[in-house]
């Protein structure tokens, strides 16, 4: 049994603007529910948009006046906050509420590779991995007490052709092009994994309206594992230049950019690869088969497309600059 009619909250994003895609690809009936501001991915044809802020409680339940969803999908809760308004208003509405929590909640570092879902889920590094923790627990609660339909699902690393896996976004893509040093964090070895819009949407659709999938939390990633050096060499590749690159150690990019090195020492610094075999046997159609290099390309083309998009963060650049005159190895 699946899902005939899914409000996606919403729905334009990096990941669910590929879950709304599928969702009508399969036949559902898909609703959106946002600002209707975004314009990076238009709501593709075919689905219904309902007009709302999520800030704004009573806007939502203006929203949804009269509809009914088999399913709810909720991209925008951060904190426990947010779930229980989601609840409060749509709770008489929906017949499962499908929470989008992350994997930067699992133990970091991990303990033990690869991450499943029973790996205990504790991040001290960063406030955004713990406000998720504390929404899943209120959801596992409700859950257990009051049998509230509900599914976890947490993304990792996941990405579609505007969004390049490095903080910085395009600066490092131009320090490749312009020929100066370009800083990868640690010595590069350690494994991330990095997952398509469009093969994470594959599963999650099939999550939706399963029965199997009521109560009960699902990590959804590629199976492709890579080193941060052959994320960048891929980049490298689609950019269509050979950079050289400096290797920083994360506390020393820490030290010179709080915020960069809380992402780096609470989840990028850490290898990160995960058994995908839980979401497989409920959706066992699903594989990823978007390697990233192929992604790298789709990234490129976007950003060559238009000049517009290649914006270089001028403070994170100085950043580099002297991180890169400090570490870099020089001849004797
Ligand atoms: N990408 C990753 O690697 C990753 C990893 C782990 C977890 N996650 C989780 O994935 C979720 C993000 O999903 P996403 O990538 O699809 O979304 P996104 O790109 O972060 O969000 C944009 C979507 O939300 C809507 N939106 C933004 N502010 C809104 C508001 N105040 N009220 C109503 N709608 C609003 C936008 O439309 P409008 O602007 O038109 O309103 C658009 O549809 C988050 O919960 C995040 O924690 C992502």
């Amino acid at each position: 049994m699946s899902a005939q009619s899914v409000l996606f909250i919403g729905g334009t994003g990096i990941i669910s603007s590929a879950c709304t895609q599928r969702a009508l690809d399969v036949g559902m009936d898909v609703f959106i529910l946002n600002r209707g501001t975004s314009t990076t991915r238009p709501a593709p044809e075919g689905c219904q948009q309902l007009t709302a802020d999520v800030s704004d409680e009573a806007s939502v339940r203006e929203a949804v006046a009269g509809h009914e969803f088999d399913v709810v999908a909720d991209f925008r809760a951060f904190t426990p906050d947010h779930v229980q308004s989601r609840l409060d208003v749509l709770r008489d509405r929906m017949g499962q509420y499908v929470f989008i929590s992350s994997a930067s909640a699992y133990q970091t570092p991990p303990q033990r590779l690869p991450v499943v879902e029973s790996t205990p889920l504790r991040n001290p590094f960063w406030q955004y991995s713990r406000d998720k923790i504390a929404c899943e627990d209120l959801l596992v609660r409700a859950y257990r007490d009051e049998g509230l339909p509900m599914t976890i699902v947490r993304p990792s690393h996941t990405y579609d052709r505007t969004l390049l896996p490095f903080d910085g976004g395009w600066t490092v893509v131009d320090r490749m092009r312009r020929g100066v040093g370009v800083v990868v964090p640690g010595d590069g070895t350690s494994l991330w994994t990095l997952t398509h819009h469009v093969d994470f949407a594959h599963a999650f659709v099939g999550l939706l309206g399963h029965p199997a999938a009521i109560g009960d939390s699902f990590h959804i990633t590629s199976d492709e594992w890579l080193s941060w050096n052959q994320i960048f060499a891929a980049v490298a590749e689609a950019a269509g230049v050979e950079p050289s690159y400096v290797h920083v150690p994360s506390d020393a990019i820490a030290a010179a950019d709080p915020d960069w090195g809380a992402g780096l020492l609470g989840d990028k610094a850490h290898s990160m690869v995960f058994d995908n075999s839980k979401v497989k046997q409920l959706v066992p159609d699903y594989v990823a088969t978007i390697p990233f290099a192929r992604g790298a390309s789709e990234i490129m083309d976007y950003y060559d497309a238009d000049p517009a998009r290649q914006e270089v963060d001028e403070k994170m650049n100085a950043t580099m600059d002297q991180l890169v005159d400090a570490h870099r190895v020089r001849a004797s």
